[in-house]
């Protein structure tokens, strides 16, 4: 039985040994909003259980105020070079550095998301998880850390948070927990992907390009779906078939041969849990760690060695688990034991490019093919290749929207948003300018969009100017960089209207950037401060700090990948 609202706390939770223990304060801190979503499900359990809760993203908490709490979890993820979310920053700062509190009546635990292909997994969490110790609190109980695949072992933690905190029973934990799984049955989310049709697919770039750009329309007709301009789209994808048959046979495993791809232990062919199950072309160093039990080549052994790190990180550049299974027989596993060493294959996200309010039970897409060609064998994104190669219009593929409260237009409508994108970072911006022209939404707005080249990459060009001539949108700037010797990229065209854009960032605009995080964010957000510095006459720290201000008000939001 589930336990409702209504049941009286008591009869669920055994008297607290200390009184205070029934408040628990969840900070989140969340980029993609995976962070977020698991802390409100926390709470809500947290909730019924009889706890009094209070949710807060860390952008939203006093930092000081830690002092007075007596329960504390942080779920927080990991981004890019072990870099907090922009919403966790001024806290992350602040309990590392010398005014941080010491924390007296504190018990705290860290749920940390991540992903294990990047060198500094969870590093975010496991900062705050030594910092909240080394400043006098209490751990309830061990930090998780968690891949991509993080509802089995965000479940475990919160099982565990529950009994520290005063329930001895693991039964009832138990049930708890399944419910975090299950939560709102009926709708479809994450855990229940809707099949959604594909209306339609379409090159954006133009003959002689270097690049494939996607606009993908999809039908959300009957799903009870939903979303605001900054949410994401979700897509579970498959993995390529001729990929998949050369893994079967390279390690000559029969395409039929049945495995269990759970604890469920539900029943798939290798062949159809390589393609839609399973990640295959991701290599990971945990991924190669555990599959070294199953090979006795002892240059295998040898890549692990911890003087070899650097070998093993350009081993991995560029390779798939196919290239393991090549380079590194032989393998003695059965095709259970195989899949069981693999990570589930994890949804793909994409910033939503189409407003719902303008084009009601739909939802549109903008995705760039991803295509490489490295060590002697051509490479393909999952999910881009599937939609460029594989997906028809008619097809269905399974989809959740993802929230992003980190990406959203301003409350009020006088606000200025300047928003820049280059790439398919445009996409979010095409659902803002919807959106602002059906609510007829009269503030100013500013795009700055760049790509390779005018003439084959200037995507959605005669959406831009339409809008430039019905005034939803007030100025546009672009930059191709590949048309003139020297490049040129959108944060050169911000220069060079320096002056004007400082005056909108005193009038109150909002800025937001979209697209490629370690290259042109990075970049763009220097720029803002030389700007800042610039124009504000200020010196480098204080430009910083009005940047920092602008964060910590929601008035620089980033959806950076
Ligand atoms: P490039 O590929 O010619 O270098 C979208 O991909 C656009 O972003 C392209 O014009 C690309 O230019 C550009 N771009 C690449 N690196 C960038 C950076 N650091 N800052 C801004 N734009 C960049």
């Amino acid at each position: 039985a589930v336990p409702t609202a209504e049941t009286p706390a008591a009869s669920i939770a055994p008297v607290a040994a200390e009184p205070a223990s029934k408040e628990v304060t969840i900070l989140f801190g969340s980029q993609t909003g995976n962070a977020q979503n698991l802390a409100k499900k926390s709470a809500k359990i947290l909730t019924d259980k009889g706890f009094q809760v209070t949710t807060l993203s860390m952008s939203d908490f006093k930092p000081n105020n830690i002092k007075k709490l007596n329960n504390l979890l942080i779920i927080v993820s990991t981004h890019g070079e072990g870099d907090p979310p922009d919403t966790a920053l001024t806290f992350h700062e602040f309990l590392h550095g010398k005014r941080a509190p010491k924390l007296e009546n504190l018990n705290f635990s860290v749920l940390s998301l991540g992903d294990s292909s990047y060198e500094f997994f969870c590093q975010t969490g496991k900062e705050f998880d030594e910092r909240l110790e080394e400043i006098g609190g209490k751990r309830l109980l061990p930090r998780v850390d968690c891949d991509l695949d993080f509802e089995e072992p965000a479940n475990e933690w919160l099982e565990g948070v529950l009994s520290e905190l005063g329930n001895t029973s693991t039964a009832a934990s138990s049930v708890e927990t399944q419910e975090l799984a299950t939560l709102s049955e009926t709708e479809y989310s994450r855990s229940k992907p809707f099949l959604a049709e594909v209306l339609e697919i379409q090159n954006l770039n133009g003959r002689g390009s270097n690049k494939e750009t996607l606009h993908i329309e999809l039908s959300l007709e009957n799903s009870g779906l939903a979303y605001k301009p900054g949410d994401s789209l979700g897509i579970y994808p498959k993995n390529e078939p001729e990929l998949v048959d050369l893994l079967l046979t390279e390690l000559s495993f029969h395409a039929e041969e049945t495995v269990s791809i759970n604890k469920k232990g539900e029943i798939r062919s290798i062949k159809e849990a390589l393609l839609s199950e399973f990640e295959i072309t991701v290599l990971t160093k945990p991924l190669i760690e555990k599959f070294t039990a199953y090979s006795t080549n002892e240059s295998l052994q040898d890549l692990l060695k911890k003087e070899n790190q650097d070998k093993l990180k350009a081993y991995i550049d560029g390779r798939d688990l196919l290239d393991l299974i090549k380079d590194f027989g032989p393998w003695n596993f059965t095709a259970q034991t195989f899949v069981a060493q693999l990570r589930k294959l994890p949804a793909r996200l994409y910033s939503i490019a189409s407003s719902y309010t303008a084009n009601p039970e739909e939802v549109h897409l903008t995705i760039g093919a991803v295509r490489y060609s490295a060590h002697d064998r051509n490479r393909k994104g999952v999910c881009s290749i599937l939609c460029a190669e594989r997906l028809n219009p008619g097809d269905k593929i399974p989809v959740f929207i993802q929230q992003n409260e980190n990406f959203k237009l301003p409350e009020n409508p006088e606000t200025p948003v300047i928003m820049v994108g280059p790439g398919t970072g445009i996409a979010p911006f095409r659902s803002f300018l919807q959106e602002r022209e059906e609510a007829e939404i009269e503030g100013k707005s500013w795009l700055f969009f760049g790509d390779q080249h005018f003439v084959t990459d200037f995507l959605y060009q005669t959406e831009w100017q339409n809008y430039l001539k019905s005034g939803v949108l007030t100025k546009m700037n672009v930059a191709f960089s590949r048309d003139t010797a020297e490049k040129v990229y959108v944060q050169h065209r911000m220069l060079e209207h320096s002056k004007e854009l400082f005056e909108w960032l005193q009038e109150g605009a909002s800025v937001y950037i979209c697209g490629d995080e370690k290259h042109m964010a990075h970049d763009v957000h220097q720029t803002l401060i030389n700007i800042i510095e610039k124009e504000g006459n200020l010196n480098r720290e204080d430009a910083e700090k009005y940047l920092a201000a602008m964060q910590q008000d929601k008035r620089y939001q980033r959806d950076v990948y």
